[in-house]
C-alpha cells in the first residue's frame, strides 16, 4: 500500500493553508490595504507589499502564527508576550516589514533569525505605560537588508552594545527613558566613532522625537556620525546644543512641539542646513538678525506657529528658498515682495493656508515669478485685486477653498495662463458664465461649486482631466457645454445637478474612468420601472463610488460596467424608511470588479446569486451592515467566491441559517473570511445573558449542523459538476482536499472500531460500461473459485443502500471496501452527466488522507486528449496500477493476472 501515498504526498505539496479563516488575524494584499486601513492604522505597514497580516491580542506566538501563510511580506502582531524566542519568525523568509506591539518583551539570541530580506522593523509599547525591551548585543546581526529600525514608547535601556547592520537607514527611538543622547550610544555604539567598528554609521535619518524632554547637552555623543536628517521632538531650550553633538554632516533639521521661540538661526548657518522643519512651537516673530543666517535654506517649514507678520527682507536673505510653508499661523497681512523693488526669488511653492489673511497687498507675489503653487485655502479673503496676479505666469496650482471670496477681479483667468488645478469650493464663488476659461489651455483639474439660479447651461474648459462639480441637491440640472470632454478621467458629482442623457454620457466622456457620485438620490440615474437600475452607460468606467443622501427610498442596481473594477457604495440606506436588501438589488453584472465595498446599505442577504455576474470580484468588504444572513447556497458557490472577504463593522444575524457558516469558513482554503469574532447573540429564553454568535448557534441549531451536511448532496454534486470546468488543478484540489479531509477522519473513526472491510472492491463505473462489468467482471471477482476468484464486490446500484445520500453511499462504500476499482472508456468519458459516482470516487481518493488502493482499469486504449477530466489522475497512478482492457484473448489472460496480481496482494 506504500506507493499510494503518492496521492497525498502530491497533494500536500500544494501550499496548503488549512486554517484560512483566523479570527485574530487579518490579512490582505498590499494593494487593498487602503479598503481596510483602520485595521491596520496601528501597523504602519506599506501598502506596496504585497501580502500583509496583521494580528491582534497575540498571547501564544507560536498559536497566532500557524494561522498567518508563510509567503506575507508585511506582519504586524499586537497583544502580550514576554519573550520572542530563538526562530520565531523563520518560517516567513519572505518578511520584508516586521511591526511588534507587544509591551515588554525580551528577544533571545536569534529571535529575528532567517529574515534576510527585512527592511523595516517596528517595536511599539504602549504610551501611557513604561514598557521595556531588552534586545542582545546581536538581535540585528544577520539582518542584512534591514534599513529601518523603529522603537516607539518602548525603554531599551537594558540593552547594551546593540550592533546595527550596515545597511540601516533610518533610526527612530521615540521614548520616555532617555536623558541624554549619551544613553542612546551606549545601546547602539555603532552610531559613533571610537567603538567596536571601525567607521562610523552613515545614517539617512535619526528620529529622536522623545515624549519627554530629552536633554541634548552631550557634547560629542554622536561625534563623527554623518547623518542626512535628524527629527527632534519635544525639546525645551537647548536647540543649540545639537551643534555641539559632533554631527559630522546634516542637512535636514526637524523640530516639533518645542517650546522653543525663535529660529535656530545658529544651527542653520553651523550645519549649512538645507531644511529646516520648525512646527507646532511657539514661534511668535522672527528676529531680523537671525535672517542672516538662513542663508543656505531651501526649504522652510514654519506650520503651526504663532507667527503674525514677516520681517522685512525675509525672503531676500533666502537666495535658494524654494518651498516656503506658513501654514496655521496667524497671518494678517504677508509682505513679502518690497514695492516691487526687491530682487527675484527663486520659490516655488508657497503655503499660506490656514491664517488670517483679510486682503493681499496688490504687490505681494510680484516678485515671485517662478511661484508653481500657492495655497491660500483657509482664510478669510473676500476679494482678491486684480493685480495681485501679476508675477504669477507660471502659476500651476491655486487653491482658494474655504474663504469668503465672491468675486476673483475682472481678468483674473486671463492673468494665470499656466493654471492647471484651481480649487474655488467652499467660497461664495459659483460657476459663472461670463468667465472665460478660453485662456486657461492648460487647466486640468477644477473644483467649484454650481450657482443655485439660472441661468442653466454650463461652460467648461475642454481640456479638463479631473473636475469636481457641488450642486445643491434638488436643484434644476444643467446642461453642459462643450457636449465632449475627450480628455476628462474623474468627475466627482456631489448633489448632482447635471442635464445628461443617458444614452450618449459615454460619448460626452470618452475617456472617463472615475466617477463619483456623491449625497445623491440615485433616483434621478435609475431606470424608473420596477428592475431599477443604473442608467449610465460606460464602459471604459473602472471606479464608481456612490455615496447616498440617506433618502434613497430603493437601490439603484450597478450593472452593465462592462470594465468597472472597484465598486463603492456608501450610506444607501434610507434613514426615514430602512429596509432590507438583497446584494441583487445592489449590484448586477460587472464582469471586471475586482472590489466591492459596501458602507450602510442596508444590505441583508447574501447568496449565490449575487456572485453569478461577478466573475473576477476579489475582495468584498462589508462595513456597518448588521444582521447578516449568508444564505447556504454560498458554499454551492464557494469556489468561485472572492478570495478575501471582510465583516469589519457587520455583523451576522443570529440566525440558525447562519449555522452553516463556521465549518465552511473554517474549511474553505480558497476565501479568507475576516469575521469579528466579538458579536453576541442574545437567547430569548435565558433572559439577558448573551453568547458570542458560533457557540450560540452551534447550542441553538445544533441539529443544522455537522459536516455531514456541509458535504450534503446539492453542495457537492453542484461542485463535482462544477469541476471539470475549473481549469486550475491546484483550487480545485485544495478545496476537495480540505473539504473532504475532517469528514474522512471522522468516517476512518468510525470504521476503525469495527476495523474491517465489508467489500474487497468497490466498482467505479458509468451506465455505459455496466455491460463490460456485470458480462465481464463480476464473475470473475465473485464467481466461486476455481473459476471465479470468491471476492466480495460492491456495485453502486446493486450494493448501495436505498434512501442515502449518493454522496454518502459512495463515500462509505470506499471506505469498506479494500481496493476501489474504476471502469474507464471513451465512451463514458463523452457523456457529461453519466459518471458522476466515478466524479465522486475520483475526488474522494484525491481528497482522503490515507487513500485505499486505486485501481484503473480502460476499456479501450484512451489517449490523454481523452481524458480531460481524469488524466490529472492518471498522472497521479504508477505503471502498474492501471491497465487496458483487450478482446483479445492471449491479452485477456494478461489482464485477468494484472489484476489478480493486485486484488489479492492487497486483499491478501
Ligand atoms: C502555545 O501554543 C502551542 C501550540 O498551540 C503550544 O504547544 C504551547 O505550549 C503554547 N505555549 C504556551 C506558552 O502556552
Ligand atoms: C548569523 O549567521 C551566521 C552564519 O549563517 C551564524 O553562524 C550566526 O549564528 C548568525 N547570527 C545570528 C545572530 O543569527
Ligand atoms: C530604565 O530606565 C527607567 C527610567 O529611567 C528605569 O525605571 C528602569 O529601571 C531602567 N531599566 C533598566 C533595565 O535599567
Ligand atoms: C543636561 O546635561 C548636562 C550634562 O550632561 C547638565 O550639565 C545640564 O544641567 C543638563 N540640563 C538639564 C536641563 O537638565
Ligand atoms: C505645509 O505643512 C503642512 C503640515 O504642517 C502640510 O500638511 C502641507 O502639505 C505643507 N504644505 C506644502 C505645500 O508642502
Ligand atoms: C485645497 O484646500 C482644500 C481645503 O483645505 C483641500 O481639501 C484640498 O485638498 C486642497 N488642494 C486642492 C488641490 O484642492
Ligand atoms: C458673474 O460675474 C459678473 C461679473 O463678474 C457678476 O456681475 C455676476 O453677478 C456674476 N454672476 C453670478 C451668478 O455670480
Ligand atoms: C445626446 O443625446 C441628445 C438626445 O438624445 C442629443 O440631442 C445630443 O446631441 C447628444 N449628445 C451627444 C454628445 O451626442
Amino acid at each position: 500500500m506504500g506507493k499510494h501515498l503518492l496521492l497525498p504526498g502530491v497533494l500536500l505539496s500544494l501550499p496548503l493553508i488549512t486554517a484560512w479563516t483566523t479570527f485574530h488575524c487579518m490579512m490582505t494584499e498590499g494593494s487593498r490595504m487602503p479598503l481596510i486601513s483602520r485595521y491596520f492604522a496601528l501597523c504602519r505597514l506599506a501598502s506596496s507589499l504585497s501580502f500583509l497580516a496583521s494580528c491582534v491580542a497575540v498571547s501564544n506566538l507560536t498559536q497566532a502564527l500557524k494561522a498567518v501563510p508563510p509567503n506575507i511580506e508585511g506582519l504586524c502582531l499586537s497583544g502580550s508576550i514576554s519573550v520572542l524566542p530563538p526562530d520565531a519568525f523563520s518560517q516567513f523568509p519572505e518578511l520584508k516589514s516586521l511591526v511588534l506591539n507587544l509591551r515588554s518583551i525580551q528577544l533571545l539570541p536569534g529571535a529575528l533569525r532567517g529574515l534576510e530580506q527585512l527592511q523595516q522593523i517596528s517595536f511599539f509599547g504602549i504610551p501611557t505605560k513604561t514598557d521595556f525591551l531588552y534586545l542582545p548585543p546581536e538581535a540585528f546581526g544577520n539582518l542584512s537588508s534591514l534599513q529601518s529600525l523603529t522603537f516607539s514608547s518602548i525603554c531599551l535601556n537594558g540593552s547594551l552594545g546593540v550592533q546595527l547592520p550596515p545597511s540601516l537607514q533610518q533610526l527612530v527611538v521615540h521614548n520616555n527613558c532617555f536623558r541624554n543622547v549619551g544613553m542612546l550610544t551606549d545601546i547602539f555604539p555603532d552610531l559613533v566613532l571610537g567603538s567596536s567598528s571601525e567607521d562610523a554609521q552613515s545614517l539617512d535619518i535619526l528620529d529622536l522625537s522623545f515624549k519627554h524632554q530629552l536633554n541634548l547637552s552631550s557634547p560629542g555623543a554622536l561625534q563623527g556620525l554623518q547623518l542626512r536628517a535628524l527629527h527632534l521632538g519635544n525639546i525645551y531650550t537647548e536647540a543649540a546644543a545639537v551643534a555641539e553633538l559632533g554631527l559630522q554632516r546634516l542637512e535636514v533639521l526637524s523640530m516639533v512641539r518645542t517650546e522653543i521661540a525663535e529660529l535656530p538661526a545658529r544651527l542653520i548657518a553651523h550645519f549649512g542646513l538645507q531644511k529646516l522643519y520648525f512646527r507646532h512651537s511657539r514661534l511668535r516673530r522672527i528676529a531680523p538678525e537671525s535672517l542672516a543666517s538662513c542663508h543656505s535654506l531651501k526649504s522652510l517649514d514654519l506650520g503651526n506657529n504663532y507667527l503674525t507678520d514677516l520681517p522685512p527682507g525675509f525672503l531676500a536673505a533666502m537666495p535658494r528658498l524654494q518651498i516656503l510653508n506658513l501654514t496655521t499661523n496667524q497671518l494678517k497681512i504677508v509682505m513679502l515682495c518690497m514695492n516691487g523693488a526687491g530682487a527675484e526669488s527663486g520659490l516655488w511653492v508657497l503655503d499660506l493656508s490656514n491664517n488670517q489673511l483679510k486682503s493681499i497687498h496688490p504687490d505681494t507675489f510680484s516678485c515671485l515669478p517662478h511661484l508653481r503653487e500657492l495655497l491660500l485655502q483657509e482664510n478669510q479673503l473676500s476679494h482678491l485685486d486684480d493685480q495681485m496676479y501679476q508675477g504669477l505666469k507660471r502659476l500651476e496650482t491655486l487653491n482658494l477653498s474655504g474663504n469668503q471670496l465672491a468675486a476673483l477681479g475682472e481678468n483674473w483667468l486671463a492673468s494665470l495662463p499656466a493654471l492647471t488645478t484651481l480649487n474655488l469650493l467652499d467660497t461664495y464663488m459659483v460657476l459663472n458664465s461670463t468667465w472665460d476659461f478660453g485662456s486657461l489651455e492648460k487647466l486640468h483639474h477644477l473644483r467649484l461649486k454650481l450657482p443655485s439660479e439660472s441661468p442653466r447651461i454650463l461652460s467648461l474648459p475642454v481640456g479638463l482631466s479631473s473636475l469636481e462639480l457641488h450642486a445643491v441637491s434638488g436643484m434644476k440640472p444643467f446642461k453642459l457645454v462643450p457636449n465632449v470632454f475627450p480628455t476628462l478621467q474623474t468627475l466627482t458629482l456631489k448633489g448632482w445637478g447635471l442635464q445628461l442623457g443617458f444614452q450618449n454620457v459615454s460619448e460626452i466622456f470618452p475617456a472617463l474612468y472615475q466617477l463619483s457620485l456623491l449625497g445623491n438620490r440615485l433616483d434621478d440615474l435609475c431606470s424608473q420601472d420596477t428592475s431599477s437600475f443604473f442608467l449610465w452607460k460606460l464602459p471604459g468606467l473602472k471606479q464608481l463610488r456612490v455615496r447616498g443622501n440617506g433618502h434613497s427610498l430603493r437601490p439603484c442596481r450597478i450593472t452593465g460596467l462592462p470594465n468597472l473594477q472597484e465598486l463603492k457604495l456608501e450610506d444607501l440606506q434610507s434613514r426615514t424608511r430602512p429596509r432590507p436588501v438583497k446584494f441583487e438589488e445592489l449590484v448586477g453584472k460587472l464582469p471586471r470588479l475586482e472590489v466591492l465595498k459596501l458602507f450602510r446599505t442596508g444590505l441583508e442577504t447574501l447568496s449565490a446569486a449575487a456572485f453569478q455576474g461577478l466573475g473576477s470580484l476579489q475582495v468584498l468588504v462589508l462595513d456597518w451592515e448588521n444582521g447578516l444572513v449568508l444564505d447556504s447556497s454560498l458554499q454551492e458557490h464557494s469556489p468561485q467566491m472572492p478570495q478575501y472577504i471582510y465583516f469589519l463593522f457587520a455583523s451576522l444575524a443570529c440566525q440558525c441559517t447562519n449555522a452553516w457558516i463556521r465549518t465552511w469558513i473554517e474549511q474553505t482554503p480558497r476565501t479568507y473570511v475576516y469575521l469579528t469574532q466579538s458579536q453576541l447573540c442574545q437567547a430569548e429564553a435565558r433572559g439577558l445573558s448573551k453568547s458570542s454568535l458560533f457557540p450560540f448557534l452551534q447550542s441553538h441549531c445544533s441539529e443544522t449542523l455537522g459536516l455531514a451536511l456541509f458535504l450534503g448532496s446539492s453542495a457537492l454534486l453542484f461542485l463535482l459538476t462544477f469541476l471539470p470546468f475549473l481549469k486550475d488543478t491546484r483550487n480545485w484540489a485544495l478545496y476537495l482536499q480540505t473539504l473532504f479531509r475532517a469528514w474522512f477522519q471522522g468516517v476512518r473513526g468510525q470504521r476503525d472500531e469495527r476495523n474491517q472491510f465489508l467489500y474487497d472492491v468497490f466498482v467505479s463505473h458509468c451506465r455505459q460500461d455496466q455491460d463490460w462489468v456485470v458480462r465481464e467482471l463480476l464473475p470473475t471477482l465473485e464467481g466461486c473459485p476455481p473459476t471465479g476468484w470468491g471476492l466480495r464486490a460492491c456495485l453502486p446500484e446493486r450494493d448501495f443502500e436505498p434512501g442515502k445520500d449518493v454522496v454518502d453511499n459512495v463515500a462509505d462504500s470506499m471506505m469498506k471496501s479494500q481496493v476501489t476499482l474504476c471502469v474507464l472508456s471513451p465512451q463514458a468519458l463523452r457523456t457529461p452527466r453519466c459518471c458522476l459516482e466515478l466524479r465522486l470516487a475520483t475526488s474522494l481518493l484525491l481528497a482522503a488522507p490515507y487513500p485505499p488502493v486505486l485501481l484503473v482499469v480502460f476499456l479501450e486504449p484512451v489517449s490523454r486528449h481523452q481524458l480531460p477530466r481524469y488524466h490529472r489522475l492518471a498522472r497521479l497512478l504508477r505503471q502498474g496500477d492501471y491497465h487496458v482492457w483487450h478482446e483479445n484473448d492471449e491479452r485477456k489472460d494478461k489482464f485477468w493476472a494484472w489484476l489478480r496480481g493486485r486484488c489479492m496482494c492487497v486483499g491478501g
